[in-house]
């Protein structure tokens, strides 16, 4: 019995040099884990916190405006059944008030509710921008919803779901 402890301690660890050496490597690395682990969750939620600057949502719309709940009423974009150039159209407006060369909508259009581009147009940057665009009614789908969508040039991206049937499809 005796025996085979002696055997045990004697040929079964490893050598004092390499046992320090093993447990300062795990200290070192125990010691990096710490420091950065705050360092690692203040970058993680600096977007939540308000420490850092704000990331742009993907979208933002009447209900989800977050830093743009002041404004949403004057980006969020309507759609409605309408002829343009003597065709079944759909007019997506924007209510935004005084646009100008500043402040003003640089894209209207209509995605899917995957985030796909149906139909888009670039506004020009000018004195008395537009805010609203005209669709043809053949790009929508036959059933379910769409999201028109607006880009202010200052406050990111804006849409609202629309139930295709409310548009006369
Ligand atoms: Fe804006």
């Amino acid at each position: 019995m005796k025996k085979t402890k002696s055997t045990h301690f004697g040929y079964g660890r490893k050598p004092i040099a390499e046992r320090s050496r093993a447990k300062f490597a795990k200290i070192i690395l125990m010691s990096l884990a710490m420091g950065l682990s705050p360092w690692l969750v203040s970058c993680k939620d600096s977007n939540q916190t308000g420490d850092g600057p704000l990331i742009p949502q993907k979208e933002y719309s009447i209900g989800n405006a977050r830093e743009w709940t002041e404004i949403e009423k004057e980006h969020a974009p309507t759609a409605k059944r309408s002829v343009h150039e003597g065709k079944p159209s759909v007019i997506v407006e924007v209510p935004l008030k005084n646009a100008d060369q500043g402040h003003y909508i640089e894209k209207i259009g209509i995605m899917d509710m995957q985030g796909k581009e149906l139909a888009v147009t670039t506004i020009k940057r000018e004195r008395n921008p537009l805010t609203y665009a005209y669709f043809d009614i053949k790009l929508l789908p036959w059933s379910g919803k769409v999201k028109v969508f607006a880009k202010c040039n200052n406050h990111d991206l804006w849409v609202t779901e629309v139930r295709v049937s409310d548009l006369g499809v």
